[in-house]
Parts: structure tokens; C-alpha cells; sequence
């Protein structure tokens, strides 16, 4: 008999067609994200899930199925996995880093000059008839060439953010303990949080969301950031505390905020939706044809090489 995989949502059909060379498929072949227990009913006689950042899967998720030898999350961020539960189950935790770093780093820097140059607002003021002539003062953004960008968390999507921002010769300050200096180019500046926040003209984050960095950016840090700053988010949307966010965008604390990710996805609270300095995407950092192909077929891999016993491409326990 062959092994069962559930998948929790379509994938792209390449994929798909790889899994189905080694598992019979139980797939929920609809877009809407399944309950508590439909995740539950679906992984009962599983061998191996293959899930998504909205399925949360919990101890209880975890326990309802006897067989299950494999979570591969179809993402790089594992918040959404009771990832030592897992583990103490022996069950092999997989997600799909490297593969959605470039695509997600092109995301970020599409929020950044969006957010500078004010290009979503705009566009809305063009689309209401309101555009009656090039004016010397008109929608008059910031310049991002020559400029100051903070990077908070210097892993592969950080790296690959730094790296664009060459090309607008601008410096680079950078806030992660845990980074190996030396792998860095020697012109980007190590720097406390503070400091970053406090020179840094744009800021970006790209650190996990854990425990330690739930709510890293909050009312205080707000106070510290130049009244010209544009904060970025594409990594988790706890990070950022989000009413915080949404006074300092209110009062002018300061200048933009380019959001792909909330802290109660897929709520996005009325205020922020409001503000004409923050644009807003549908959490959509790896959401190219090319990248959603590689991350299904990253993540069938892992799923099949410990279904096969054979070490998975990514496995983070
Ligand atoms: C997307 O948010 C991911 O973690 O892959
Ligand atoms: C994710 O790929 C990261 O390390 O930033």
C-alpha cells in the first residue's frame, strides 16, 4: 500500500504531480482554509501532511494522527508547527527555505519604493479623476537613493535585501546578534536596535517570529525611529505591535508602513486600512509562478525523502 499524504490546500500542479509518483493524495482540492477539525478528520490515517502557514498545527492537531511521520510546511516560516511536540512524537518537521529568499526580497523592496515614492496613494488619486496637471508640489515623496536602510535580521531574505540596495547606493545598518560578521560585506554596519532605529531611513524586518521577537517593534522602539522612517514588515506580522503601528502612522511618529503580514491574518484592522501612508498586501512576499513551483516541489521533496528514509532537502528538528 502506499503512503498517504494529506494536503491541506491545491499546490501548484508540478508538485502535485511529483507527490503522486510516490503518495496517495488526500487533498483539499478547495482554496479555503480547513477548521480545526477538518485538519483533524483530514490527518487520521496520514503518513505525511503537507501544510500551510494559515493551518495551525497544534498538539492536538499532532495527536490525532497515529501514522504521521512528516509535517513539511509549504513555507519558510514554521511559527504555525508545534515544532517540539513533533519532535518528542518522532515526527520530522520540514519547511522550504532558500528557495523563496530572492522573490520575497523583490516583494520588499516593491513595498519600500512604493512606500517612498507613494506610488499605491497615487495611483487612487489618479484612478479618482483628480489628476488635473503636473503640479511642483504634488504627492512629493523621499528620495531612497543615498539613503539609510536598517535591516533587522541578517539571514538569507535580509541579505538579499541588502544586496538590491546597492544599486541606490545606500548605507547599510544591520541588528542581528546572531550573525557571523565576517559572511558580511565589510561596508554593512553592526549596530544595537536602537541605533538602527534611530538613523535609518527605511527599515526592514526579516527575523522569525519566536517568543523573543513577538512584538519586537513597539511604542517605544516608534519613539526612537526618525520622523521620516518607513517601516517595512514582510516577515510575521506579531512582530510589530500593531496599534502601536498604527498611532505612530496616525500621529506622523513616522512617514509610511508597507505591510504584507498581520498580527490576526487575515484580519487587517479598520484603522491601517484607513491610513493613506501604509500599504497594505495580502501576505504575498513568495507569490511568483516561479517560486510557488519551487517551494511545492521543495516541500514534496522533504516529505517523500523521510517517507523513503532518506534525509530530507530542509528539516528544521
Ligand atoms: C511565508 O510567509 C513563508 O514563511 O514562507
Ligand atoms: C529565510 O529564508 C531567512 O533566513 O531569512
Amino acid at each position: 500500500m502506499r503512503p498517504i499524504l494529506f494536503l491541506t490546500q491545491p499546490i501548484p500542479a508540478p508538485a502535485i504531480a511529483r507527490l503522486e509518483e510516490v503518495f496517495e493524495l488526500n487533498q483539499n482540492t478547495s482554496d479555503t482554509i480547513l477548521s480545526k477539525a477538518e485538519l483533524i478528520a483530514g490527518i487520521g490515517n496520514a503518513d505525511a501532511l503537507l501544510c500551510l502557514l494559515t493551518d495551525s498545527i497544534d498538539r492536538e492537531v499532532i495527536d490525532a494522527a497515529p501514522r504521521l511521520r512528516c509535517i513539511s510546511n509549504y513555507a519558510v516560516g514554521y511559527n504555525n508547527i508545534d515544532v517540539e511536540h513533533a519532535t518528542q512524537k518522532g515526527i520530522v518537521v520540514c519547511n522550504t527555505p532558500g528557495v523563496l529568499t530572492e522573490t520575497t526580497a523583490d516583494l520588499t523592496w516593491a513595498l519600500l519604493m512604493s512606500c517612498a515614492r507613494r506610488i499605491v496613494e497615487s495611483d487612487r488619486f489618479l484612478r479618482q479623476g483628480r489628476f488635473t496637471g503636473w503640479k511642483p508640489l504634488l504627492l512629493l515623496g523621499n528620495d531612497i537613493h543615498g539613503k539609510t536602510l536598517g535591516i533587522i535580521g541578517m539571514g538569507r531574505i535580509g541579505r538579499a535585501v541588502a544586496r538590491r540596495a546597492s544599486g541606490f547606493d545606500m548605507r547599510i545598518l544591520y541588528y542581528d546578534p546572531s550573525v557571523d560578521k565576517d559572511s558580511l560585506p565589510a561596508e554593512y554596519e553592526a549596530v544595537e536596535l536602537d541605533n538602527l532605529l534611530k538613523n535609518s531611513d527605511f527599515i526592514s524586518i526579516h527575523v522569525p517570529l519566536l517568543p523573543a521577537t513577538h512584538h519586537l517593534i513597539g511604542a517605544r522602539e516608534f519613539a526612537l525611529m526618525k520622523s521620516n522612517a518607513v517601516l517595512i514588515n514582510t516577515a510575521r506580522g506579531p512582530i510589530v505591535d500593531e496599534s502601536a503601528l498604527i498611532q505612530a502612522l496616525r500621529e506622523g511618529r513616522i512617514a509610511a508602513a508597507g505591510l504584507d503580514v498581520y498580527e490576526q491574518e487575515p484580519q487587517v484592522p479598520q484603522e491601517l486600512i484607513e491610513l493613506e501612508n501604509a500599504v497594505l498586501l495580502p501576505h504575498i512576499g513568495s507569490a511568483s509562478v516561479e517560486t510557488r513551483t519551487r517551494m511545492g516541489l521543495l516541500a514534496a521533496e522533504n516529505a517523500i525523502a523521510v517517507i523513503q528514509g532518506r534525509t530530507p532537502p530542509a528539516r528544521v528538528n
